[in-house]
């Protein structure tokens, strides 16, 4: 820190004293271009089915979803994150539907790249709670235990599937070891050279989850938690080794999910790390802001703004935010 003069030479106030000024020394911006919008699929046409705990979010069908990516382009916004509502017939003990070359996950991304092409990004997440009759990321044992191994052969499966539907990004959130490696390795192989993997490198145990699992229909068949493979929310160092594990197997980018809580380990990794880093603001998050909101804690809008440049300041390169189109609104005035 450089040696400053001291009061009344020095006064703080002064660059804060007007608008213009303040704009002046802003040191951290948010755009639309640092916004991803995740988004939940179901089946039907015309269909938009509101998520009562996720206030503003719905479930599209797969023509909602194209209108959407339309709108995100409008808005600025260069990718989409995109999550299956399967439904219960096609959930299974080893959620094979993820295998489905003709799954939602699938036809939606086909869909908004037929419609847009490379005008928009799309983001696909790797693991199966969205297939799986018991709401776990992997294919469990006898005695429920999620299995490392005989997982990873599924979920690079699932990669390969969602890229030669033409996804952009490819997004494990399963916390499975050794994915990263196994998925880039599967990708080179297909010839996938420039799919990307946006790994989420450090992804919690998190009680913000909620309202997520009801969105994508996982939360009635989830019994237990999911502490044998996503991270203990007291630890910091391990959430490095995590990130240097991902880097090293061939990860572009990575993430810190949840965001708001976490936003040491987004600071600890922009700074330790010279890759991409990207914070998910989980759905917990998002149900706080507008359940704070309604009740009159403040400004919708103003609460909004503040987190999402909390996450800019903290290093981020983006943000994955339900808030990304009201955000992206905002920012065009
Ligand atoms: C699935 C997955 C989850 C989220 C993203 N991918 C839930 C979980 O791990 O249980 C959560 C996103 C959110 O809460 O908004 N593996």
């Amino acid at each position: 820190m450089s040696q400053q003069a001291s009061f009344p030479h020095t006064r703080l106030r002064r660059t804060r004293a007007h608008g213009w000024s303040r704009e002046m020394v802003r040191e951290n911006r948010l755009s639309a271009s640092d916004l991803i919008w995740p988004l939940f699929i179901t089946e039907g046409m015309g269909i938009e089915d509101p998520i009562t705990s996720l206030p503003g979010v719905s479930r599209w069908s797969v023509d909602g979803i194209v209108e959407r990516a339309r709108e995100a382009c409008d808005l600025g916004i260069p990718c989409l994150a995109l999550f299956p509502n399967t439904p219960a017939e096609k959930r299974s003990e080893d959620g094979k539907e993820a295998l489905n070359p003709d799954n939602l996950m699938c036809r939606a991304t086909k869909a908004v790249k037929d419609a847009l092409g490379d005008q928009i990004g799309i983001l696909t997440d790797v693991a199966l709670d969205p297939y799986t009759s018991h709401g776990q990321d992997g294919l469990i044992n006898d005695h429920g235990y999620v299995e490392n191994d005989r997982t990873l052969d599924l979920l690079t499966k699932q990669a390969l599937n969602q890229a030669n539907a033409g996804a952009d990004i490819i997004a494990p959130s399963d916390m499975m070891d050794g994915r990263v490696g196994a998925i880039r390795d599967v990708l080179e192989l297909a010839h996938h050279h420039n799919v990307q993997i946006m790994a989420y490198s450090a992804k919690y145990a998190s009680a913000f989850y909620g309202p997520f699992r009801d969105a994508v229909g996982s939360d009635g068949l989830l019994k237990g938690d999911k502490k044998t493979y996503q991270m203990d929310p007291a630890n910091s160092d391990e959430a490095l080794r995590e990130i240097a594990l991902d880097i090293a197997e061939g990860a572009d980018s990575v993430m810190v999910k949840p965001g708001l809580a976490y936003l040491d380990i987004i600071y600890r990794t922009k700074s330790e790390f010279n890759i991409p880093v990207f914070a998910y603001q989980v759905s917990g998050e998002y149900a706080l802001i507008k359940a704070g909101a309604a009740a009159g804690i403040g400004d919708h809008d103003a609460l909004m703004m503040e987190k999402l440049i909390a996450f800019k300041r903290a290093g981020c390169s983006g943000i994955l935010t339900y808030f990304a189109a009201d955000a992206a609104r905002l920012l065009h005035g």
